[in-house]
C-alpha cells in the first residue's frame, strides 16, 4: 500500500506493518531531522529554550507519549485535559501575581494567546461601540508580530507607537496621544523579542485604567523567568496582575517555562472577560460545540509535557535554571564585551541584542560564528533606533557552553571573512527572486535575508515573501 505518493516518503521493504518498517520510517526521519540544529549541543540562540538537563528531556518525552491519543476537544471524555489545564494555569497565576478572581486558558502557543485576547478586547470594545465597529489595537514597533497578526485576522486596526530610541521601551507619551475612542485594547511586552526590555507596564495600564481601555500584556518570553529572576535579586518591575489596570496576560509554557512546542497560558483579570473569547454553537446537528482556544480537536500531549515539566521542575528547578541563565549572561555579556560588542540596548531579560561598531566586523562576526555551528539571530538597522546586530536569547544550558562560545566569538573576529559571506552577498546581484531562492540551503540564511531585505524597496518584501513560499519553496 502507498500512503504517500511522494518517493522520497516511499517505504522500500515490502511486508507491510512489520516492526522492520518501523525501524525504516523512524530511519527515514532520523535523516531528514539530521538537517535541523540540535539544541540539546547548546549551539542554538534562538526559538528552543533548552535547559540541558537529560532527565526533564525524558519527563517530557515520556508524558508526551502517554498523551499521544488525546483530543482535549470535548474534556467531558478526556477528563484529565480540565485536570491538567486547571493546574498549569494555576502554575501560571502564581507566578504573576494573580489572584482568586483571574481566571485562564491554555493554549497552543503565544500566537493564539494573544489572538484570544485580542477576540476579548473586541468583544468588550464591540459591546460598547456596537457590533460592526473597528477598534485599534495600539502596540510598541517591538511588539511581536502575532499582535498585528491578531488585528488583521479579526479586521481589527494595528496602530504602531514608538519606542524610546535610548530605553527601548514603549514610549508612554506618544502612547497617550493616540488613545481616542477607538481604542480596543493597548499591548505591551515583559519582555520583547527584540531587545529584550520590559516596556512601563505600571504607567501605561494607570493611564488606560483611567481612559476605561484594557491593557494586554505580552509576557510571552517574561512569564516564567522574570518572576524568577526577581526572586534572584534582580531589578524586575511589576508586570503581572499586581499592577491595576492589566486585563490580561499571555505566558508561553514553551518557552521559559521548558515545555515543548505547543503550550502557553492566557490570563484574564475576571470571567466576564474571558467570555469574550469562547465560541459556543449549540444549534448545529452534532457534539456540542464549545471551544475555549482557536483551534478545536487538538493533542493533550503538549499539555500533559508542560504539567510534567513543571512538577519536575518545581519552583527550586525553576530557580535554579534562572540563576544558570543568569551566569551564562553575565559570561557572555562580559567575554562579548571585552571584544567590543555593545548592547544596543538596557539588560533586563535573558535576550540579548549586541553589536559591533562596525557593520562588516559584526556580518564577517555572524558568518564565521555560523560557519562553527553557532546559530544566532541577526536583526535588521532600524532608523533611529537600533543598528545591525546579532540576537540571543539565552537558555540554561548557555552557562556550559559559554567558554567555548567565547572562544570560537574571538577567532570568529580575528579571521577574515569566510569566501561563503561573498558567495552569499553575490547571489543578490542575480535578482530579488533568484536570491531567495537561495535560502534554506546553508547556516548564512541569516545574512541573505537581512541583506535581501535591505536592498528591496518598501512594501514590496512582503509579496516577495508570499511569492517565495508558493513559488519558490512549492510546499
Ligand atoms: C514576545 C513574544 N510574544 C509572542 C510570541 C509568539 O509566540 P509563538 O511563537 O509561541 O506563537 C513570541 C514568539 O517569539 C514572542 O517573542
Amino acid at each position: 500500500m502507498v500512503i504517500f505518493p511522494s518517493v522520497s516518503l516511499q517505504v522500500k521493504s515490502g511486508a507491510a506493518y512489520s516492526l522492520a518498517r518501523v525501524g525504516e520510517v523512524i530511519g527515514a526521519l532520523r535523516a531528514l531531522k539530521a538537517l535541523d540544529v540540535d539544541p540539546s549541543t547548546g549551539r542554538l540562540f534562538t526559538y528552543i529554550y533548552e535547559t540541558g538537563l537529560e532527565e526533564l528531556r525524558e519527563v517530557t518525552r515520556r508524558a508526551f507519549e502517554l498523551f499521544l491519543d488525546t483530543n482535549a476537544l470535548d474534556p467531558t471524555v478526556f477528563r484529565s485535559a480540565m485536570a491538567l489545564e486547571r493546574e498549569v494555569v494555576g502554575f501560571a497565576k502564581s507566578l504573576v501575581g494573580a489572584g482568586e478572581e483571574v481566571v485562564g486558558t491554555a493554549t497552543y502557543g503565544g500566537t493564539e494567546s494573544i489572538m484570544l485576547a485580542v477576540k476579548a478586547a473586541r468583544w468588550a470594545y464591540r459591546r460598547r461601540a456596537g457590533a460592526a465597529s473597528v477598534g485599534e489595537v495600539l502596540l510598541p514597533v517591538t511588539g511581536h508580530p502575532s499582535i498585528r497578526k491578531a488585528a488583521h485576522y479579526l479586521d481589527m486596526r494595528a496602530v504602531d507607537v514608538p519606542v524610546d530610541p535610548e530605553t527601548k521601551k514603549v514610549d508612554v507619551e506618544a502612547l497617550k496621544e493616540r488613545v481616542s475612542g477607538r481604542t480596543a485594547l493597548i499591548v505591551v511586552s515583559a519582555p520583547n523579542f527584540p531587545y529584550g526590555t520590559i516596556d512601563p507596564v505600571r504607567d501605561v495600564a494607570e493611564y488606560a485604567a483611567d481612559k476605561g481601555v484594557p491593557v494586554h500584556v505580552d509576557a510571552c518570553l517574561g512569564g516564567y523567568v522574570l518572576p524568577f529572576m526577581r526572586e534572584l535579586g534582580e531589578p524586575v518591575p511589576p508586570f503581572g496582575f499586581e499592577v491595576e489596570g492589566v486585563s490580561s496576560l499571555s505566558m508561553d509554557v514553551h518557552k521559559y517555562g521548558y515545555a515543548p512546542k505547543g503550550v502557553s497560558v492566557l490570563l484574564f483579570r475576571t470571567g466576564e472577560y474571558k467570555e469574550g473569547t469562547i465560541y459556543v454553537d449549540l444549534g448545529w446537528p452534532g457534539y456540542p460545540f464549545i471551544n475555549t482556544t482557536v483551534l478545536s480537536s487538538r493533542s493533550v500531549a503538549p499539555l500533559a509535557a508542560a504539567w510534567a515539566v513543571a512538577k519536575y521542575l518545581g519552583r527550586e528547578g525553576y530557580l535554579e535554571l534562572t540563576r544558570r541563565l543568569l551566569e551564562a549572561r553575565a559570561r557572555i555579556l562580559r567575554g562579548l564585551g571585552e571584544l567590543g560588542f555593545e548592547s544596543v540596548a538596557p539588560v533586563e531579560s535573558p535576550l540579548l541584542a549586541l553589536t559591533l561598531p562596525s557593520e562588516e566586523e559584526l556580518f564577517k562576526f555572524y558568518a564565521n560564528m555560523a560557519l562553527r555551528g553557532w546559530v544566532m539571530g541577526l536583526q535588521p538597522r532600524v532608523e533611529g533606533v537600533a543598528p545591525y546586530n546579532v540576537h540571543l536569547t539565552l537558555s540554561p544550558i548557555h552557562e556550559r557552553v559559554a567558554g567555548e562560545f567565547l572562544g570560537d566569538a574571538r577567532e570568529a573576529l580575528e579571521s577574515p571573512p569566510p569566501p561563503e559571506l561573498e558567495q552569499a552577498l553575490k547571489a543578490l546581484e542575480a535578482g530579488p527572486l533568484e536570491a531567495a531562492s537561495m535560502i534554506g540551503r546553508g547556516p548564512l540564511d541569516s545574512i541573505l535575508i537581512a541583506k535581501l531585505l535591505e536592498s528591496i524597496p518598501p512594501g514590496e518584501a512582503e509579496d516577495l515573501a508570499r511569492k517565495l513560499v508558493v513559488e519558490v519553496f512549492r510546499v
